[in-house]
């Protein structure tokens, strides 16, 4: 149980971000909800969830992309909770097209968010784990930013962008009881995925079919929580897709 552990996850408004904020407040743990729009939804979902578990689930609207609100974000969490155990950095997405069609925006907009959002994110957040001696960042990267799909160039540059920061931070701060690492899922059942992408991505995945939220949400935790020896490392939960590319 994570009673008393202080969890952050970002983009927790919907999906993934839900499922791992779920598994955490599952587990004991408060949580900090953070997301950048639709308030009512958020402050909704973090009352339900206070309501059936344990620990306290608490809204904070924040963009990912603005550093101020990023760091606003995690004083204002370290000032409601006392302290910061794991952060979640899953916020994120992206605009995906053939190389050539992607304009100065999408790409712009692409790694403002993943990329730029993420090292707003660690930023803040390794200041206060250093401050109290220690804790746990997981950032989120993706499979298809190790093996292409195709038409992902904005977002595999962000994503790997944000794989070699888990790396770069994890060796920085090894000594000082932190932990920095990244999970890389594959194919996930979210509303985004349904229907045509659905389709044409699942041949790959040898499992052959997609993974669940809740099953991404309890790698993100483990690793989060329980892989005590493990940084630097990028997880991939992907149904076997990158040892099989099958087609
Ligand atoms: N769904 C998949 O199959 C899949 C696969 C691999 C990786 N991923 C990654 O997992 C993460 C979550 O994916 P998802 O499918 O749940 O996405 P989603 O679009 O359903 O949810 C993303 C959440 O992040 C929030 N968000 C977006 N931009 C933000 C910002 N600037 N500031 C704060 N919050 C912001 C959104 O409001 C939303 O609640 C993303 O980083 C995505 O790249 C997803």
């Amino acid at each position: 149980m994570l009673t008393n552990k202080v969890a952050l996850v970002t983009g927790a408004k919907q999906e993934i971000g839900l499922g791992i904020a779920k598994e955490f407040a599952k587990q004991g743990a408060n949580v900090a909800l953070v997301d950048h729009n639709d308030e009512p939804t958020l402050k909704k979902i973090a009352q339900e969830l206070t309501e059936e578990y344990a620990g306290e689930c608490w809204p904070v609207m924040a963009d990912v992309s603005d550093p101020q609100a990023v760091d606003d974000c995690v004083a204002a969490v370290v000032d409601h909770f006392g302290h910061l155990d794991y952060a979640i950095n899953n916020a994120g997405g992206g605009i995906l097209k053939p190389f050539a069609e992607l304009s100065d925006a999408d790409f712009n907009q692409t790694v403002q968010v993943d990329l730029f959002g993420t090292f707003y994110c660690m930023r803040a957040e390794l200041k206060q784990l250093l401050k109290q001696g220690g804790g746990s960042i997981v950032n989120t990267g993706a499979l298809g930013s190790i093996y292409n799909p195709g038409g992902m160039g904005a977002y595999n540059a962000a994503k790997n962008g944000v794989i070699g920061m888990t790396r770069a931070a994890a060796t920085d701060y090894a000594d000082q009881n932190i932990r920095v690492n990244c999970v890389a899922h594959g194919l996930t059942k979210t509303a985004l995925n349904a229907g045509e992408f659905l389709e044409k991505v699942l041949p790959t995945v040898p499992m052959k079919r997609a993974s669940s939220v809740e099953e991404v949400a309890k790698v993100f935790v483990f690793v989060a929580a329980e892989a005590t020896f493990m940084t630097g490392q990028t997880i991939l939960s992907d149904g076997g897709a990158a040892v099989g590319l099958k087609g």
